[in-house]
């Protein structure tokens, strides 16, 4: 490798540290936690005999998510509408789905969208079409769209987690959660929608970082980043489960209520 090349390499490098580093302050971030259960020599551990200041409180990685990838945030934080941000994720390779997909499934709707449902990732009919729910989960949540509230689904805005389908419709692995996740923040921050709506367990924890089951987070109000968000079962859960679709449609009661959609 050349001195101008590796040169290059290094600046671009900085260039995407910097920017990332500015999406984190963009985020409430301002530091890390030291990483836990790392071993450190004796000589440095008597350099640091002094007691530690508590660690800053930083919102990452609680949930399911490894980590945030740092080149993707710094790369979705540049783009200001939704066509840049699909874009920037070009023909993505950053995580291992890759090479199993036919579509990236990036999101559908309106840009401007009062309401955003995010789902957990595309499956074999989303990965063919290359559109979020449309197979037959996709179909309960249209009704539950156009006949429960009454809008259409062009008025609101859907997305997923992950935007490859995992093979055999596996659950997200936490580093594809990592790879997708800044692309979903961005989303949600150029949509700003009033509400949001997570599908299932995995939309909720990764969008609340928490770990607690989907069946305590439901029903009521969490905030995310300043949007009201509720989370609710996932239609593919419903299919299995119609008798609970009664607890759905009470959380979307809900949701109607806080935008003031009337039947
Ligand atoms: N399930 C999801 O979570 N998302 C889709 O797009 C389809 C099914």
């Amino acid at each position: 490798m050349g001195l101008d090349t590796a040169q290059g390499d290094v600046r671009r490098w900085a260039r995407g540290l910097r920017a990332y580093v500015e999406y984190l302050r963009s985020t409430g971030v301002d530091g890390f936690p030291r990483a836990a259960g790392v071993s450190r020599s004796p000589e440095r551990a008597r350099c640091e005999a002094r007691p530690e200041p508590p660690a800053p409180a930083v919102p990452v990685a609680t949930a399911s998510p490894a980590s945030v990838d740092l080149f993707g945030a710094a790369v979705a934080g540049r783009a200001r509408t939704l066509e840049e941000l699909r874009e920037a994720i070009g023909d993505c390779r950053r995580c291992k789905l890759w090479p199993g997909r036919t579509h990236i499934v990036f999101g559908v709707g309106n840009p401007r969208a009062q309401l955003m449902f995010v789902g957990e990732g595309p499956g074999r009919d989303e990965d063919l079409q290359g559109e979020p729910f449309v197979g037959r989960a996709g179909q309960l949540l249209t009704d539950m769209i156009t006949r429960g509230m009454r809008l259409r689904r062009e008025d609101v805005y859907i997305a997923n987690v992950i935007k490859c389908r995992p093979p055999e419709n596996r659950n997200p692995e936490p580093d594809e959660i990592a790879s997708c996740e800044p692309f979903l923040v961005r989303q949600i921050e150029i949509v700003r929608p009033r509400v949001i709506v997570a599908l299932g367990k995995f939309a909720a924890q990764t969008l609340l970082r928490t770990h607690l089951p989907i069946s305590q987070l439901r029903g009521k109000w969490h905030d995310y980043r300043g949007i009201k968000l509720m989370p609710t079962l996932h239609p593919a859960y419903l299919l299995r489960n119609p008798a609970d679709k009664r607890l759905v449609w009470a959380d979307i009661q809900l949701v109607m209520a806080e935008l003031g959609i009337r039947r």
